[in-house]
């Protein structure tokens, strides 16, 4: 079952708010129920987001009824606007609204009717696209993992956070699907716990060994020797490899390399945003304290309690041993080799 997916002129997507309790898909017949269900989380992950952006213009598309490509046109540019605005941080949301955009305004297409089938073929494109850069990371990775080790993972990163297969989870999975043996640590990722719910969800459904951990356990475990590699997502790539991932990340990476141990993050060149220098470029979401007062319903204070939210934090490139892409592992110097990397070279 693909995370997002086209399904008889809807969008349709497991619902990521029910796991590990159910397993159920919701269809959404409008590009602005799909934007909501980007903000709420229902669906969640840079390149899943992307996706259901991507199907989220195709709808737009069958949703305007107008006649003449000129109009169509119109309305895509304010659906496109509508979608980007419903999460800040991953860049794969608005690059994938970006490239329908400029499909759109080719120039292409002198029938509106023409121009809804090719936005619809270009999402399923990058959707089915999204599954094969996935399987290609895993490869990519899974070199570095060998029999035996345990590995420190952060937040969700498998086939949820993706269409399907996943970036840091998928290197675990193609570790496993090559029959090594191996072990990993689930950072619980407060507070909205996609390590807990969705990763070890995953884990077993894979049949891979793991163990849920709290985020603040990840150092006494490094220290203790026990994890040899630790693997995250990420949601926003400057071009100097700083990256923006779920809020966590830098402590670990910091953590990591207190206890020298190699720390990667695993993102499609999707994910890169060559056209920031740094991460402190990367705009940080900032969600509702409600998240942290009442996760799930299940009060742990007072409602008027104060609290803050941001959802990521940025990772300086001096804590990465490198990049996992699907066209292999950059390393520093990182301007030089995401460019090359970006530009579809083997590095
Ligand atoms: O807030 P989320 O759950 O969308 O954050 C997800 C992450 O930070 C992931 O690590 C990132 O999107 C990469 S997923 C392949």
């Amino acid at each position: 079952m693909r995370t997002v997916e086209w399904h008889n002129g809807q969008v349709r997507m497991i619902d990521q708010k029910a796991i590990p309790w159910k397993l159920e898909q919701v269809d959404l017949p409008t590009y602005q129920a799909v934007a909501a269900s980007i903000t709420d989380m229902t669906v969640r992950g840079a390149p899943a987001i992307g996706a259901a952006a991507a199907f989220g213009m195709a709808l737009a598309a069958r949703q305007s009824k107008t006649t003449s490509v000129e109009a169509l046109l119109a309305d895509l540019r304010e659906a496109s606007q509508f979608l980007k605005a419903s999460r800040p941080t991953a860049v794969n949301l608005a690059w994938a609204v970006d490239k329908l955009m400029e499909l759109a305004d080719s120039g292409e297409f002198k029938n509106p009717d023409d121009l809804r089938d090719a936005l619809l073929n270009e999402a399923q494109r990058i959707a089915d696209e999204d599954v094969a850069i996935n399987q290609r990371m895993g490869a990519n990775g899974a070199v570095l993992i060998k029999d035996g080790d345990t590995i420190l993972h952060h937040c969700n990163t498998g086939a949820l956070a993706t269409v399907d297969y996943g970036t840091a989870l998928g290197v675990v999975r193609a570790a496993f699907e090559q029959g090594k043996k191996i072990h990993v640590l689930l950072d619980e990722t407060r507070p909205r716990l996609q390590g807990a719910r969705l990763s070890a969800w995953e884990m077993e459904q894979l049949g891979v060994s793991y163990d849920i951990i709290p985020d603040t356990a990840a150092g006494y475990y490094m220290q203790k020797g026990e994890i040899k590699i630790a693997l995250v997502g990420a949601d926003r790539v400057a071009a100097n490899g700083d990256f923006a991932n779920k809020i966590g990340t830098y402590q670990v990476a910091v953590l990591a390399k207190e206890n020298g141990i190699p720390f990667y993050t695993v993102a499609p060149t999707s994910t890169v945003d060559l056209s920031l220098a740094t991460g402190a470029e990367i705009p940080i979401e900032e969600r509702g304290k409600d998240e942290v007062l009442t996760p799930y319903g299940n009060p742990i204070v007072p409602p008027h309690f104060h609290a803050r939210n941001p959802a990521f934090d940025v990772t300086p490139n001096r804590y990465l041993s490198g990049i996992i892409t699907e066209n292999g592992i950059v390393r520093p110097p990182f301007i030089e080799n995401l460019r090359r990397a970006v530009a579809g070279e083997k590095v």
